[in-house]
């Protein structure tokens, strides 16, 4: 469900026209609705009632500012991969006790960070890195509540390049070795490891590989405090996915059925970490087709966003609907269609033979749920500038990152002293 929908013949982000956005910003734009954040916020979370659970956004998923503060005015906190991440929490108003720091690489400056400003946990996820975070820890007098994220080598049954939780991935610790890292841990001065975290994967369109994951979690707790560690958080990850197509992942009742089910004995605080379903179905992407072009065999639309804007469909072979922003009549015909952008390279391609009404140079179209790993996977490859984002409440928008200019583009960039003329 959400506030993408055709009014008076206009495809409306809420109660305000895309098209009006569009004659004001230009295109393309990424557009976000308020009420599409809420709601599946508040649905996640009522899906999770009784549970001791504190829900920390994916900030990978949309790290814009706005889009972090309605989700951390409505109670949400943060889960963050890089300092950067940390810093954009933080200054979108999250409170540092409720936000998480997960991620394979974390370097001493960013456990640096993350000791001197106080978050909840750092989510160690090797052996070298827990020396790291300890001796950076005793340096600053400072014991830092863990979690150790474990592989539990469980099979998500995702797209390969965004499994996680298999033995061959490069997160975690392997599940095996896990008890024997808790027990070092346990021995040093600068962290105290109170929590287990896991995470498998991404989209993901089944619950049985949660329920494995989570009843492996369950035996190590156990496992745990049987050899004397006090474990009182789990760490669940995130993953639930969201339809794309016509792929029905399970609702966040049977997957916080799964959690009372496995979990929900053991007398723990819960931390959830969802990125796409909160904020996937919540945005589009807006583009204006700049060609129609009649090829040897087929009809290409050429659009004015590109893979740098949304580079999902090129990387993951992802699924994203198209809609004409002017709904077109009851009964149009359709014809198969190859959307595509302007960029040099053919998986510069959003959509091959799509059944599409017939769309003109001039036409805006919609790429649907692009909230989650739009935005924030863009670049400016080509020398695009990045698009900007577009927050809507009601009939009201703002524009919450401006595109920027050509001068803002080339301002890191300098000529080294040979290349710069002679000035005598
Ligand atoms: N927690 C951890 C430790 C993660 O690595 C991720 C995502 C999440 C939470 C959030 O997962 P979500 O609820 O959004 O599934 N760029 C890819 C997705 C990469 C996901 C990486 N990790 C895509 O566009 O599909």
């Amino acid at each position: 469900m959400n506030h993408f929908q055709y009014h008076r013949g206009q495809l409306c982000a809420e109660d305000v026209p895309l098209a009006r956005i569009a004659e004001q910003v230009g295109t393309p734009f990424y557009c976000y609705s308020t009420a599409t954040l809420t709601r599946h916020y508040t649905v996640f979370r009522d899906a999770l009632a009784g549970l001791d659970a504190t829900i920390c956004f994916a900030v990978k998923a949309n790290a814009n500012l706005a889009v972090i503060r309605t989700l951390s005015s409505l109670g949400a906190g943060a889960d963050v991969v890089s300092g950067g991440e940390l810093r954009r929490a933080l200054a979108a108003g999250v409170a540092p006790e409720k936000i998480v720091f997960s991620g394979v690489g974390k370097t001493r400056a960013e456990l640096d960070l993350a000791l001197d400003t106080g978050i909840l946990q750092v989510n160690v996820e090797s052996e070298p890195e827990l020396t790291a975070l300890d001796e950076a820890a005793r340096e600053r007098g400072r014991r830092m509540e863990i979690g150790v994220r474990v592989n539990p080598d469980v099979d998500a049954n995702t797209h390969a390049k965004i499994t996680t939780g298999r033995k061959e991935n490069k997160f975690g610790i392997e599940w095996t070795r896990a008890r024997e890292v808790f027990r070092r841990a346990k021995q040093m001065a600068g962290v105290e490891p109170v929590a287990v975290a896991v995470h498998i994967g991404s989209q993901l369109t089944e619950l049985q590989p949660f329920q494995d994951a989570f009843t492996r979690v369950r035996d190590l707790v156990l496992m745990l405090r049987a050899d004397g560690i006090d474990i009182r958080r789990i760490d669940l990850g995130g993953g639930l996915g969201v339809p794309y197509d016509d792929e029905e992942p399970p609702s966040p009742e049977a997957y916080a059925a799964i959690i009372r089910e496995t979990l929900g004995d053991l007398g723990c605080r819960l931390i959830l970490e969802p990125g796409r379903l909160l904020v996937g179905n919540a945005g589009v992407l807006v583009s204006r087709i700049v060609y129609v072009k009649e090829g040897a065999t087929r009809t290409f639309a050429i659009c004015d966003a590109a893979m740098n804007d949304l580079v999902r469909p090129a990387m993951y072979d992802a699924h994203h609907d198209i809609r004409p922003v002017r709904e077109p009549a009851a009964g149009t015909p359709l014809r198969a269609m190859d959307v595509v952008g302007p960029i040099c390279e053919s998986g510069d391609t959003f959509a091959k033979q799509r059944a599409l009404p017939p769309l003109e140079a001039g036409d805006l179209i919609a790429f649907a749920t692009a909230g989650a790993y739009g935005a924030a996977m863009s670049s400016q490859y080509n020398s695009r500038p990045l698009v900007p984002e577009v927050l809507v409440a009601g009939d009201r928008f703002s524009v919450v990152r401006a595109r920027p200019s050509f001068e803002d583009m080339l301002a890191l960039e300098s000529l080294p002293e040979w290349l710069t003329p002679d000035r005598g």
